[in-house]
């Protein structure tokens, strides 16, 4: 059985003292759930108070970037063991606002998902395609290389670490959802597509759906044979919503 991930990404929001306030109003209500497996994601500045808060509850904690390089002079940058070392477990690579306005190509992603992978970080590596690749029926052309390039080069042992996001770019911060069938094709057609590469390791990895996730569509989804939790950006900063999707996604 695959695990279910409810993860939230709290994005460029939340000072430190907003962020463990939040963190707080979690714990109090799904702090000790299992199952779905919660993480949530804040900004660098709030890991390390986020993660003090976190102790003792059932709740991962994760980053939204790190850089490729394990240390060194790049000015500005944060490398795994910084955020193995304060208690991150999970890692965002290759979100569609990393490719978009910091020119994160599928190589870069995949230097950074062997990178975290190697320190014992979980990635959680984004995929999807823009509305005119959509529009020219090019959805599956344009996941496929995404998943090729950013997961080159590792076996199905790793493959079996990461956990993948799909997140279709026209639905991210837009209130347009996919329906849950348009999301299931193409988890299906990821769930094929990393069956050819890597065989039996694919059925175990955690294919999450991301774009205007909220707690009234979660279900809906969540229903879907092959979609394994959700990305949450903006519901995941509203206490109510993030709780309501936990609650309503299943086990
Ligand atoms: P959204 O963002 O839920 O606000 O659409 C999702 C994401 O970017 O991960």
């Amino acid at each position: 059985m695959r695990l279910k991930i409810i993860a939230g990404n709290w994005k460029m929001n939340k000072t430190t003292p907003e962020a463990t306030e939040l963190a707080r109003g979690l714990i109090a209500s799904v702090g000790q759930t299992e199952r779905p497996r919660v993480v949530i994601c804040p900004p660098y500045t709030a890991l390390s108070e986020v993660a003090k808060t976190l102790k003792g509850s059932s709740i991962f904690l994760g980053a939204q970037n790190m850089y490729f390089k394990e240390s060194g002079a790049y000015t500005g940058e944060i490398a795994p063991s910084m955020l193995l070392t304060i208690g991150v477990a999970y890692v965002i690579l290759g979100h569609s606002e990393r490719r978009e306005y910091f020119a994160e190509s599928d190589s870069i992603v995949n230097e950074k998902v062997k990178l975290a992978l190697k320190t014992g970080l979980i990635p959680i590596v984004c995929v999807g395609e823009k509305l005119p690749d959509r529009e020219k029926g090019l959805t599956e052309e344009v996941i496929a290389v995404q998943i090729d390039g950013s997961l080159a080069g590792l076996g199905e042992e790793e493959i079996r670490k990461i956990v993948i996001a799909y997140e279709p770019v026209w639905a991210i911060g837009t209130g347009k959802t996919a329906t849950p069938e348009m999301a299931q094709q193409v988890h299906s057609f990821i769930r094929k597509r990393l069956r050819e590469r890597f065989a039996a390791g694919a059925e175990t990895i955690s294919i999450l759906y991301g774009g205007s996730v909220n707690a009234e569509n979660a279900a809906g989804l969540m229903n879907q044979d092959d979609i394994d939790g959700a990305l949450v950006g903006g519901a995941s900063l509203k206490i109510d919503q993030f709780i309501g999707i936990i609650r309503s996604s299943g086990k």
